[in-house]
C-alpha cells in the first residue's frame, strides 16, 4: 500500500503537469494565425507565394498539396488557406 501511495504522489502531479503542458502546446498552435503559419512554413522550401497569386479554388487545391509537403495539421492548413483566400 505504501508503494502505491508513493507512486500516486509522484505520478499524479506528473500526469497533471504533462496534460497542462500538452494543452498549452496545442493552444499555442491554435493561437497562430494563418498569416503566421504561412510566413513560418511556406518559406522553408520556396518563397512565400503572394495571396493574390492564385484564385480561391486554386488555393484549396494548393493547400491540400502543400499540407503534405509542409507537414501541417488540417487545422493549420485551413488557416493558411483562409488567409490566402482572404486576399482575393
Ligand atoms: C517541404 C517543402 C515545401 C513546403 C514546406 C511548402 N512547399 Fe509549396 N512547393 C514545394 C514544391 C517541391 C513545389 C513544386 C511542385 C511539387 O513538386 O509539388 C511547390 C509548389 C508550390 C506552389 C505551386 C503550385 C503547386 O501546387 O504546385 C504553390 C502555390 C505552393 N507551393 C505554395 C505553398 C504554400 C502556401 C506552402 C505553405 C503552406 C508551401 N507551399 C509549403 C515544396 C514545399
Amino acid at each position: 500500500m505504501k508503494n502505491l501511495k508513493t507512486i500516486l504522489v509522484f505520478a499524479l502531479p506528473m500526469l497533471v503537469g504533462s496534460l497542462i503542458m500538452a494543452s498549452c502546446a496545442s493552444s499555442k498552435v491554435a493561437m497562430k494565425s494563418g498569416a503566421q503559419l504561412w510566413g513560418e512554413n511556406c518559406v522553408r522550401c520556396h518563397s512565400t507565394p503572394s495571396p493574390s497569386a492564385y484564385n480561391n479554388t486554386d488555393w484549396e487545391t494548393i493547400g491540400l498539396h502543400m499540407r503534405v509537403r509542409a507537414n501541417l495539421t488540417a487545422e493549420e492548413t485551413q488557416k493558411v488557406v483562409e488567409f490566402l483566400q482572404s486576399a482575393n
